[in-house]
């Protein structure tokens, strides 16, 4: 039996491997588990979610594919219905960074049992970004993808034993991905965005408030588009 997933929950689970025990924190229908069992890449999973609908959701899922027996579903916010030790990893996806970011910084000691981190933040990549290197967690890879006309960016982190320092170029677009050569969805993504802040100053006056921090997102964004 297969479980499709769309190409943004496929990222995120192969970005596990070679995990094998993890727990998918807001998990709605427990997509990401599923295939994950079904798919071999994962041996137990631990699908939770802070509402009650969700996870009725995800218990149909499980048991449409008859893997009761290897995931457990659970109640609650965040990392506290995960016990230290209980699995290698977790999946924090399709959230707001600054959701996902809350629910690290609830219990920091437990995000730094896991030995990696997958997260996947919606929007306010920044604000996470800033939450890890401030906690001393490593981002050790990062994927960009287009899925159903959306850019996501995935982000894999571990616990560092060392400080970990970014600059603003990496806060903004990614320690990795800024650093990867000529992908598409990274470029097009800026471009857009590049090209939006150059017609809204051109519309402004001069000495307009906003013109300054434009004027500065602008020299970011021409680093990291190499203009
Ligand atoms: C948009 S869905 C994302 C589902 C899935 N992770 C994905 O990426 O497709 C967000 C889910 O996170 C859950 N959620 C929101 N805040 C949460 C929290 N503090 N702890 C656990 N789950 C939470 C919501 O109930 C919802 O089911």
């Amino acid at each position: 039996m297969n479980c499709e997933l769309s190409l943004r929950l496929q990222t995120c689970l192969d970005a596990l491997h070679p995990l094998q025990s993890i727990a998918d924190i807001g998990t709605d229908h427990a997509y990401l588990p599923c295939a994950g069992l079904l798919r071999g890449q994962l041996k137990r999973a631990i699908a939770a979610d802070v509402g009650g609908g969700p996870l009725e959701a995800a218990k149909a899922t499980i048991s449409k594919y008859n893997l009761d027996d290897l995931i457990e579903t659970r109640l609650g916010s965040g990392l506290s219905v995960i016990k230290p030790g209980e699995v290698e990893g977790v999946v924090i996806a399709g959230m707001g960074g600054k959701l996902i970011t809350s629910i690290l910084e609830a219990d920091i000691p437990l995000a730094k049992s896991f030995n990696r981190l997958i997260l996947q933040p919606n929007l306010d990549a920044n604000v996470l970004r800033t939450f890890l290197m401030k906690n001393q967690f490593e981002i050790v890879d990062e994927k960009i993808v287009l899925d159903e006309k959306k850019i996501y960016e995935i982000i894999v982190v571990q616990p560092s034993q060392t400080p970990v320092v970014y600059n603003e170029l990496d806060l903004e677009f990614g320690p990795v991905l800024r650093r990867q050569s000529s992908c598409k969805v990274f470029e097009e993504r800026w471009q857009k965005e590049y090209d939006k802040n150059n017609q809204i100053i051109n519309q402004l006056p001069a000495h307009h408030p906003r013109i300054d921090a434009l004027n500065h997102r602008q020299s970011l964004l021409k680093e990291v588009l190499k203009k």
